[in-house]
């Protein structure tokens, strides 16, 4: 039967023209589907005498089962392509290398607090903290500065809105008070106390910005109290703490008369480096002084029988000197470029 072999070779290139597997479903119903060729010839058997019928429903039912059997195979053609079209889309270099995790590194301001806190603790001091949301108390009237000082202006100080007198702190002075009143208390029952040594690094706040001012900065404050701790103590400490510090021995280091209401005397302490870009020049990194017979008192501690010296530093500048920075908010801004150098 002719006809029979040229639809089953009809139907072998209409399979074969189908690019996926819906186009093959649309190509097997011409064939196959209800109204399909083949179907249409089964129908017409009925018309045929009975001999003719059985023959030619063989014939018929034999090239059914052969396109059947095309389009099986196109079927699994058609599904081995899409699998391996998958597989390639999706394959793995696996000799490429990982991305890996970035190394991260320390805020260069932290290093720097590090760093001093490894060498005071190298002279026997202690380190210590206090809250950054303080009460006018701490801040202010403990370290003898009072309610009409302008140190309290709004214009310096982050006031909360609703907590009476509460406040970011402006300094890391009052750890002072705070520290005294610790070791006042852990040693209440002793008939001499140990010196107080403690430095306190942390954050404070002014209401301040520009190229070397930000509204949170830094500072370490230092205190030692003894029963015999004067002046010379403080500039040997302060002076020796510098040297290490820019590991260098031709750093001068100059204490110029200043006031603070907890100090007194007072002073401001000034480094100039004998070589490299900043030559000559005295910067400004800490104010100083024997801390004020009131801010003893305060503490605790009987004026009488004990002094004592207190430092507060700028960290934020010392890491700006140390490592050549010329614009403080750099430290701020979170830029990975800027940070990263620090690693
Ligand atoms: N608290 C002072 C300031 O913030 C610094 C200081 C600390 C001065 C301790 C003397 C003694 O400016």
């Amino acid at each position: 039967m002719d006809q029979l072999d040229q639809l089953v070779a009809q139907a072998e290139t209409d399979f074969a023209a189908a690019v996926d597997g819906a186009a093959l479903e649309t190509a097997k119903a011409r064939y196959l589907g209800k109204a399909g060729s083949l179907t249409e010839l089964l129908k017409g058997l009925g018309k045929l005498d009975p001999e003719a019928r059985k023959s030619a429903g063989a014939e018929i039912n034999k090239a059914k089962a052969a396109i059947e059997a095309l389009l099986n195979a196109r079927r699994d053609a058609l599904q081995q392509a899409a699998l391996e079209a998958q597989l390639a889309a999706e394959a793995l270099d696996v000799t490429l290398p990982g991305r890996g995790a970035g190394v991260g590194g320390l805020h260069p301001v932290v290093r720097t607090l590090e760093r001093v806190e490894q060498l005071f603790r190298s002279i026997g001091f202690d380190v210590a903290e206090g809250p950054e949301i303080e009460t006018d108390f701490y801040n202010f009237t403990a370290l003898n500065t009072p309610a009409n000082h302008p140190a309290r202006s709004m214009h310096d100080t982050f006031y909360l809105e609703n907590g009476e007198g509460v406040m970011l702190r402006t300094h890391t002075s009052p750890v002072q008070i705070r520290a005294m009143q610790a070791h006042v208390e852990a040693y209440k029952d002793c008939d001499t106390m140990p010196e107080l040594r403690v430095i306190a690094p942390g954050r404070v706040y002014r209401v301040d910005s520009d190229a070397t001012h930000s509204p949170m900065f830094h500072q370490v404050e230092g205190l030692w109290v003894g029963e015999s701790v004067s002046f010379a103590d403080l500039k040997g400490v302060v002076a020796d703490f510098l040297r290490s510090f820019f590991e260098s021995n031709d750093l001068q280091v100059r204490f110029r008369p200043s006031f603070f209401p907890f100090t007194e005397p007072s002073a401001e302490i000034d480094v100039a480096f004998m070589s490299g870009a900043l030559k000559g020049r005295w910067l400004e990194i800490a104010g100083c002084g024997m801390v004020h017979p009131n801010v003893l008192r305060f503490g605790g501690i009987d004026p009488e029988r004990y002094t004592g010296f207190a430092f507060g530093m700028g960290p934020d500048r010392l890491t700006m000197l140390r490592y050549g920075v010329n614009d403080l908010r750099l430290f701020f801004e979170g830029d990975l470029r800027f940070l990263g150098q620090f690693r």
